[in-house]
């Protein structure tokens, strides 16, 4: 979702912030800007706005030559009020330039705003609820930067990060955030504020995460922080653990398959840490064995590749520690008045940690008095910073839209958690738990043996790239699996895929099977495998081209089946982890062979901090 980078220092304003939007690309745009700031120009508050990609503003400004100017901050908007067009890019400026303005988040009250506003005499130039800011600020503006941002925001309802500029203070740039992530930084360089930590990682890993209503503010010297009493305030700051590097392509073509290749690495880091002499060590969890053995319930909810990582977890939490489990869809959960009984844990389950919706699954599930379990990578998310109790999982910072080892580390967490679960709540014999400790160690090998079979997968992908539409069948755990793998193809290929529990088919889908349908079969559990196989045969029957991915050895898959992916064997539990690897290469193959912009699919965004 819309990018934000802001920058004070030494160094010519316009290019940095051109390379930090850059790098906050993944985060999905339609149009971009900049506004930077020079105390030498008649009006030092000047913007440069385009509609697309950032490339065309590097052409509009020289690369950032032609954009004279210490201070200043730019922006990548994904579309919510207002098609993707200039006039609705931000900066958006007020009073002919006396204040800037770049927004990230949604302003509910906006109309009402800005019926008020052009009462007062002040012209709309766009349709975004992010100009009534601007004018709000200019409104406000009586020389005390401060003062004006704690008014303007005081009227605001939503989310918003925002940077702005004020003519009359060259040299400084604001940020203050609600609900959408803002970060700031400070290195030789000067100081900075952005939306994500890729944005300033070539000048510093130092970096500290605003908090809700916290203002800063970039100078010549540093940083200042405020609160909304307009005081200043200390802010504790962190070191990022990871460096430039991992944030970039590292020589592979695209990042989506850059991340499918540190999967092992992934779960590896996430893994590793938690074992010692053979056993799970989670104590940094801080939840007390009487607090597990007190769990009745598990309520999870998350979006998207998240949500499925807890359909998943349902078969695990429940298989393994025996613990009822409810998965709810977290833009769906807090509407639903749900009967949350005594002794239910929360879980919420996000790579970014600042996903609109399940940070306010989150604070609806508190607020009923539930004890919340986060399950997050953004090291500092306001998902981590709220929940009850944090899992971090180490996959490294996630580029690409769509999710790969980020999914694959959550999927490696909910393992660990319900298997010691399951160990404290003595429902899971010592003989099984250390069996599976085995096998969930053995994971990051596995899949990098799947991986070499990367090639079979980019030409299956060739032959199958013009296929309409695909169906992705399977039972039990393998269900689960199939969410995934529907979503990923469909994310990045735009070809219709749906996932279907392979009984459901004959209740109503199977009449959409034709001759021409891809039909990807996921056949890896034991105890499903002869069901699984009778829906494969009805689907063959009715034209189907009919793929498979199932284990080592389970050559009657073939019988049925017009191409079979193997994956390793392991225990039945674990499949998920493996099955997913081909479903991404296929999704990835299939996108690259389409001409699809894989990193950047229409549409989407790698953070969705709006409802
Ligand atoms: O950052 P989160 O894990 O909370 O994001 C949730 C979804 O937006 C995300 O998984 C999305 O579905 C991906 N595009 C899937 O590849």
């Amino acid at each position: 979702m819309c990018g934000i980078v802001g920058y004070t220092g030494t160094t010519k304003a316009a290019r940095i912030l051109l390379d930090g939007l850059e790098r906050l690309e993944y985060r999905g745009y339609d149009s971009a800007g900049i506004c930077v700031s020079d105390g030498n120009r008649e009006h030092p508050l000047q913007a440069w706005k385009v509609k697309g990609r950032l490339q065309a503003l590097r052409d509009a400004t020289g690369n950032g030559e032609q954009v004279p100017g210490f201070s200043g901050i730019g922006h990548t908007r994904w579309a919510t009020h207002g098609e993707p067009n200039t006039e609705n890019a931000h900066p958006h400026l007020s009073g002919g330039g006396k204040v800037a303005v770049v927004h990230n988040g949604i302003i509910e009250n906006y109309q009402e705003l800005r019926q008020k506003l052009e009462g007062k005499g002040y012209v709309f130039q766009s349709e975004t609820d992010t100009e009534t800011i601007a004018h709000l600020l200019n409104e406000y503006d009586k020389g005390d930067p401060i003062d004006a941002i704690v008014r303007t925001v005081m009227h605001l309802r939503g989310s918003f990060a925002l940077g702005i500029l004020f003519e009359d203070r060259p040299g400084e740039v604001y940020g203050v955030r609600r609900d959408s992530p803002l970060i700031a930084a400070v290195s030789d360089e000067g100081a900075f504020i952005a939306s994500d930590v890729p944005a300033i990682l070539p000048y510093t890993r130092k970096v500290t995460y605003l908090d809700n209503m916290e203002i800063v503010c970039l100078h010549k010297d540093g940083l200042t922080f405020y609160n909304m009493d307009g005081e200043p305030i200390e802010k504790e700051f962190t070191t990022v653990s990871w460096d430039v590097e991992a944030a970039e392509k590292g020589g592979y073509a695209h990042f989506m398959l850059k991340e499918i290749h540190e999967q092992p690495k992934a779960l590896e880091d996430t893994i590793r840490p938690h074992i010692q002499d053979g056993k799970l060590v989670l104590s940094e969890l801080g939840m007390t064995d009487d607090e597990i053995r007190g769990i009745r319930r598990i309520q999870m909810a998350a979006c998207g590749s998240a949500w499925h990582v807890c359909m998943t977890a349902k078969y695990i939490f429940e298989r393994l520690a025996r613990i009822p489990v409810d998965v709810d869809l977290a833009s769906e959960f807090r509407y639903r008045d749900p009967v949350l009984e005594e002794g239910t844990l929360l879980m919420v389950v996000s790579q970014s940690g600042e996903t609109a919706d399940s940070l306010a699954a989150l604070r609806y599930g508190k607020a009923q008095g539930m004890l919340s379990l986060a399950i997050v990578n953004v090291v500092g998310s306001s998902i981590a910073r709220e929940a009850d109790r944090v899992f971090y999982t180490a996959a490294g910072p996630e580029i690409a839209v769509a999710t790969t080892k980020a999914y694959s580390a959550q999927l490696a967490a909910c393992y660990m958690l319900a298997m010691h679960f399951g160990l404290v709540r003595k429902v899971m014999a010592e003989e099984d738990y250390l069996r599976h400790i085995t096998a969930l160690s053995r994971l990051p090998e596995q899949i990098e043996q799947i991986l070499q079979q990367e090639a079979r997968m980019q030409w299956l992908a060739g032959k199958y790239a013009n296929t309409r539409d695909a169906f992705f069948i399977g039972r039990g755990l393998d269900y689960a699996s199939v969410l995934e793998g529907a979503l990923k193809l469909k994310e990045i290929s735009y070809i219709h895929a749906e996932a279907y529990a392979a009984g459901e088919l004959k209740h109503g889908t199977i009449s959409l099977i034709e001759k021409g349908s891809m039909v990807m079969s996921v056949a890896t559990q034991h105890d499903l495998l002869e069901k699984e196989i009778s829906n494969m045969v009805e689907v063959h029957a009715r034209g189907a081209t009919l793929l498979a991915v199932t284990y080592d050895g389970n050559y009657a898959m073939e019988d049925q089946a017009d191409f079979t992916i193997y994956i390793p064997k392991t225990e039945d539990v674990f499949y998920p982890s493996l099955v997913v690897v081909p479903l991404q290469l296929l999704a990835y193959y299939v996108s690259l062979a389409r001409g699809i912009d894989v990193d950047k699919p229409r549409n989407l965004a790698k953070s969705v901090t709006v409802e």
